[in-house]
């Protein structure tokens, strides 16, 4: 369950500015959902929970099985919406220090969203001796960060394993037909999953991009899917406007935009939420923040950041909206200790849940930034499980699509990431860039 309280947002711009929106939303509902809008050939995403076979889990599982007998780490190597859907569940869903433990199921890794050196030699050197697999994550297969760390992965899997074996422990999830990533998996005989065509990057963790390796790390896909396909129906056409939270979170963001909030921080109070803020914000920023418009996307995880960034948001220039992602429910109980002594001065606390205390810390927190002119909107899931996060997902994909099209922006593409990309080519000289080389070396 996921539910919607935007009474302290509403207070700042008014219930009928929110309510302005209800026409414009259904409008876009409905060209979402009859293939008219914007960016319509990337809609793959809208009945895709619904969509997905118990045959189609158990081919998954079963490839998950295979890694998880054969390997005690996976390095999942894939950068954006190729990642971050997949790092996000597997970190809200994992035992925060799991990594500090042997599991039965083996270690994921992620690599392949950067070009660190570093990075990737620290990489190879923990995976030396290490029983390791792959999965390479290209929608386009042609992604250099991704590229590069599979090219520097697959010849050390090679060599550890030797090459019929590396084969069983490489799987590909990429194009059906296109990119290097499929020539390469086909030339090798690797187990591949397709990336359906009409489903981009960020929109994609609910095909195997995010499936596959949220399953090898030992995680319920059928939930999840099982969560994202009830918000399917919760946020569908027929829900009224104010029980959709898909339709009334757009709207309020909008409104929000409009008055002069320009930047919407979203906000957790569990650590392991921490990449669901990274996932959202390629969402929402990928999405919308083009044509010189969109909300700036940005996230914190409180109550730590109220300890670096609280100050900014309490009292800063008022351009922002914070959206809260609560937790009803942990899934431990803690109870704080009596001391006979109370040093600490904390017995006032004795016997209470941990969580109680985070709760007034949220609530306070809300209160305070509202006074400070902070309008605020909360989101409140049960618990945090598959069935949760799933609901979720879909319902952020949701009202990220309508938001989008509210803002007049085609939600669905992603012209401005290209343009680092020409130039990092040209500088290194790849074959086809020739005139934009020459162009380039002009400008230093
Ligand atoms: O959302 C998107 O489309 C992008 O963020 C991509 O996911 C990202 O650039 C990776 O692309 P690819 O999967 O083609 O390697």
């Amino acid at each position: 369950m996921v539910t919607l309280d935007i009474t302290k947002a509403s207070s700042f711009v008014g219930d009928a500015a929110i309510s302005a929106f209800e026409s414009r939303v259904a409008e876009a509902q409905k060209s979402l959902e009859d293939g008219t809008c914007a960016g319509n050939d990337f809609l793959g995403w809208m009945h895709l929970p619904s969509s997905i076979t118990p045959e189609f889990i158990a081919e998954v599982n079963a490839c998950a099985k295979t890694l998880q007998e054969n390997c005690d780490a996976v390095v999942v190597a894939g950068i954006g919406g190729s990642y971050l859907g997949a790092r996000m569940v597997i970190d809200a869903l994992s035992n925060s220090f799991g990594w500090l433990q042997s599991t039965k199921y083996p270690r994921i890794l992620f690599a392949g969203n950067n070009i660190g050196e570093d990075y990737l030699s620290e990489l190879i050197g923990y995976l030396k001796g290490v029983r390791f697999g792959i999965i390479n994550i290209s929608k386009s297969g042609t992604t250099t960060e991704t590229a590069l760390t599979f090219r520097l992965l697959k010849t050390m899997c090679e060599e550890q394993r030797g090459k019929d074996e590396a084969r069983k422990v490489i799987v590909a999830v990429t194009d059906a037909k296109r990119g290097a990533a499929r020539t390469t998996a086909d030339k090798e005989g690797y187990t591949s999953f397709v990336i359906p065509d009409n489903v981009g990057g960020r929109f994609s963790v609910l095909t195997p991009v995010g499936l596959l390796p949220i399953a090898v790390a030992g995680f319920d896909i059928a939930e999840l899917v099982k969560g994202a396909r009830d918000m399917e129906e919760q946020t569908s056409l027929s829900v009224p406007f104010r029980q959709n939270p898909a339709a009334l979170y757009a709207a309020t963001r909008n409104a929000l935009y409009q008055s002069g909030k320009k930047i919407e921080i979203l906000a957790n109070y569990q650590p392991k939420l921490h990449n669901v803020g990274e996932w959202w914000k390629q969402l929402y920023g990928e999405s919308e923040g083009k044509d010189g418009k969109g909300i700036f996307p940005a996230s914190v995880d409180l109550t730590t950041d109220l300890h670096s960034m609280g100050q900014w948001i309490q009292d800063g220039e008022r351009t922002i909206f914070e959206t809260v992602l609560s937790v009803a429910q942990p899934n431990h109980e803690l109870r704080v200790p009596n001391d006979k002594e109370n040093l600490d001065g904390l017995n006032f606390l004795a016997g209470r849940r941990v969580d109680e205390v985070n709760k007034m810390a949220e609530l306070g927190t809300q209160l305070a930034h509202v006074d400070g002119g902070v309008p605020n909107i909360k989101f409140t899931i049960d618990r945090i499980d598959e069935y949760n996060i799933g609901q979720l997902i879909y319902m952020f994909e949701k009202g990220c699509g309508i938001s989008g099209l509210l803002l007049k922006v085609n939600p669905f593409d992603q012209p401005g990431v290209e343009a680092y990309k020409k130039n990092m080519f040209a500088l290194l000289g790849k074959p086809g860039y020739e005139k934009e080389t020459e162009e380039i070396k002009a400008r230093l």
